[in-house]
């Protein structure tokens, strides 16, 4: 699914998340990965792959370029990419940004690529000048004609020295993926250092590239003449495990998730804790107890290893309920507070200052119909519904389906009451695609 479809959640609130719950694979770790694919011309094997809307464009965009995908069992997939073309559609790009992660890989593999140059979206503009300027560095040629990028490099890309002027989650893995078959050694300084950049170069060091420094802000990839086949499995969800935990706290409930990388979610665990709820963790799990109204605390966006901004939507919402004033700054994207009007409408009391949501804390939300302009601030408002008295309607639900594998399941599980329904209302002018 696309956007904003006019399909909805329906959300009786008031129920305590309780229990205990698996969480999938990372759609953030899952894209780049299948992007690698075009790479090689031996077999991806990927497992553990999550069913959502943003991976089923990504199949969609490897299946024009060429790739033969099987899914020799459920949740497995095999990508094989013996001829690949060069060119990304506008429609798909504009569907999804991580559209974008074929660039690197087609330049690497054919010396060419073209595709459509996305613009801005629904949580602000979102520009690839640093993936174009590290592209250029590697020796190719880049131009923009009609809506599309060209980049070139006929005698192949040669390795070289990157400084990103801010440290870009898949500006990174894009680099990284044109890097790996070039002619000599790589550096990106001031890299992003997020665990998904980790996983891809670690996918990619199984095909037998030599990627070092990754989850630092200098990544070294030493190229090589091919790559090979490879059997992985991406890591978890750090935001799904997160938008569980906070969404948990929202209802004063306690939760186990499983299946997690706990160190991946050191800052929202630090918040959380924070607001006063009990959180610890064993090996692959994560416990969390919220017994009372959540205390006040700030939060601030940052790269990794900083807070999330893909959870920043989801604390906002959790602190509309706490006691006292919060600061909520975004300082990743320059328009991510989309859901604070919606959350208003549920009886929120936040001001905007900037980039800033201050947030008073009330004691009890009230449902209400609400409009979901992305992903992410689609599960804030589905948090929102979770800790309101009354029926809260989320219209929007394909945004929460791009990136979450059946959250209205998962919080079902837990004892929430949730539901999907159809749409009652028109698609909302204000939405914007190609958000993740
Ligand atoms: N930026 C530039 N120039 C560039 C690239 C980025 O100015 O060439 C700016 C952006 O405009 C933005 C900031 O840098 O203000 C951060 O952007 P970044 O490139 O790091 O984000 P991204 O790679 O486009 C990925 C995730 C996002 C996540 C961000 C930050 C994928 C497919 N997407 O986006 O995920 O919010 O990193 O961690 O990995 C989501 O899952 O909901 C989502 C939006």
């Amino acid at each position: 699914m696309t956007e904003g479809t006019g399909d909805r959640l329906l959300i009786r609130g008031g129920s305590r998340l309780s229990g205990s719950v698996a969480v999938h694979s990372a759609k953030n770790a899952v894209l780049p990965l299948l992007a690698a694919a075009l790479l090689t011309r031996e077999t991806l094997h990927l497992r553990a792959v999550p069913a959502l809307a943003d991976v089923t464009t990504m199949r969609a965009l490897l299946g024009e370029l060429g790739a033969e995908l099987r899914e020799p069992a459920p949740g497995e997939l095999q990508v094989r990419c013996v001829d690949v073309a060069g060119e990304a559609p506008y429609a798909l790009v504009r569907q999804m940004r991580a559209s974008l992660l074929v660039m690197g890989p087609l330049l690497a593999r054919l010396g060419r690529v073209r595709a459509g140059l996305p613009g801005g979206c629904a949580i602000g503009g979102r520009p690839i000048d640093l993936h174009l300027k590290g592209f250029a560095a590697l020796g190719a040629e880049v131009s923009l004609r009609a809506g599309y990028v060209e980049a070139r490099a006929p005698a192949g890309l040669h390795g070289a020295r990157i400084y990103l002027d801010y440290p870009s989650h898949t500006g990174t893995e894009n680099l990284m993926l044109a890097a790996v078959l070039a002619h000599g050694q790589t550096l990106i300084e001031n890299a992003a250092e997020e665990p998904e950049i980790v996983d891809l170069a670690g996918c990619l060091n199984a095909m037998g590239a030599r990627v070092s420094g990754a989850g630092t802000p200098v990544v070294r990839v030493d190229g090589v003449p091919a790559l090979g086949a490879v059997d992985w499995t991406p890591i978890p969800d750090r935001i799904e495990a997160g938008t569980l935990l906070i969404a948990t706290a929202a209802t004063r409930g306690e939760v186990e998730l499983t299946g997690v990388v706990a160190h991946h979610l050191q800052a929202v665990v630090a918040k959380l804790r924070e607001t006063g709820a009990e959180v610890w963790q064993e090996q692959g799990r994560v416990f969390l107890v919220a017994r009372r109204r959540p205390a006040a605390v700030d939060v601030k966006t940052l790269p990794y290893p900083g807070f999330p901004t893909d959870l920043q939507p989801q604390m906002t919402a959790l602190l509309a309920t706490a006691e006292g004033i919060a600061a909520v700054t975004e300082t990743v994207f320059d328009n991510r507070l989309g859901h604070v009007d919606e959350l208003r409408r549920m009886g929120a009391n936040i001001r905007v200052e900037g980039r800033t949501a201050l947030v008073t804390g009330v004691p009890r939300l009230s449902g209400a119909p609400v409009q979901a302009s992305d992903l992410r601030a689609g599960a804030a408002l589905v948090l929102a519904g979770l800790a309101a008295a009354g029926e809260t309607e989320v219209h929007g639900r394909g945004h929460i389906e791009r990136g979450y594998a059946d959250l209205p399941a998962q919080l079902r599980s837990l004892g929430a009451d949730i539901e999907a329904g159809p749409g009652r209302v028109a698609e909302p002018a204000r939405t914007l695609g190609g958000g993740a």
